[in-house]
């Protein structure tokens, strides 16, 4: 059953030159999916995961949540940014309650959610020290931790591990996916980055730029735990690759049906 569904929406940034931003999208999400949507910059991803999150209303067309328009922000969907956009004057544990906060959950229930989160991130121990004093990916991960800790029904990233080195960010795609595994919370993800899309989707939704467009879809049937470097991966990045050069050259960005391109292992 779809959680979200996007129904020929059109997205138009308005101003004095205005912004064909998303064309016809037509997108269905399900309850437990993670999705990832993958296009090269500007094609439109931040500004769809925004319609998700309710932060952009569609110009036309419809965008549902649960069988429901989105009117707004609310509170199902947590959302985490390129960068944790902690609050430095909180300490880590303090950022990671915030929600419950808001919400007015008393403090012996604030502590024991967010040291459950911060533990399932790999914080434990660190709730007391102060973003500063923690590095880039230890800093998403508490990012992570206070999404996590309002227990929303889907998770929206916008290319939450953008800043991070190399190596930090498999860890943290590994870590992401032991707690997808764990939650099985619906889970829109942003990315440019092919590996990490073949790595982390069920499904990856490839948007073609000006105006944003889905252009293919790829359903990715591995199993998890994957590895990297699997030959199915590979032929499915390779295949992807294909599809961003002919979206380059021009080709027909065609609604292509769904390919099972990675079933057979
Ligand atoms: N607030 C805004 N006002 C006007 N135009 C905007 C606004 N936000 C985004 N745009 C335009 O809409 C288009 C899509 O932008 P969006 O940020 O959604 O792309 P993106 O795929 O997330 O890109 P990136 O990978 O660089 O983050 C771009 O052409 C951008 O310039
Ligand atoms: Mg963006």
């Amino acid at each position: 059953m779809s959680i979200f569904s996007i129904r020929k929406l059109n997205l138009v940034y308005g101003g004095t030159r205005p912004v064909h931003a998303l064309a016809d999208i037509d997108l269905e999400i399900d309850e437990g999916e993670f999705v990832v949507l993958l296009g090269p910059s500007g094609c439109g991803k931040s500004t769809l995961l925004e319609i998700l999150a309710g932060l952009q209303r569609p110009t036309t067309g419809q965008a549902l949540f649960d069988g429901r328009p989105i009117a707004g922000p609310f509170p199902s969907v947590g959302v985490v940014f390129q960068d944790a956009s902690l609050m430095p004057w909180r300490t880590v544990a303090r950022n990671v309650q915030l929600g419950l906060e808001i919400r007015g959950r008393d403090k012996a229930l604030r502590r024991r959610t967010a040291d459950a989160y911060l533990q399932l991130v790999g914080l434990a121990g660190f709730g007391d020290k102060y973003p500063h004093q923690l590095s880039g990916g230890m800093r998403q991960r508490a990012g992570i931790a206070r999404a996590l800790a309002n227990e929303p029904s889907v998770l929206l990233m916008d290319e939450p591990f953008g800043a991070v080195d190399h190596i930090t960010r498999i860890r943290l795609q590994e870590d992401l996916v032991r707690i997808w595994q764990a939650h099985r919370r619906t889970v829109v993800f942003v990315t440019h980055d092919v590996g990490e899309a073949v790595f982390l989707a069920d499904r990856i939704v490839l948007l073609s730029p000006r105006p944003g467009r889905i252009h293919d879809t790829f359903r990715v049937a591995v199993p998890r735990p994957r590895r990297r470097g699997d030959l199915s991966l590979l032929k499915l990045e390779a295949s992807i690759y294909d599809a961003l050069h002919a979206m380059d050259a021009g080709a027909s960005p065609a609604r292509a049906p769904l390919r099972a391109l990675a079933a057979a292992r």
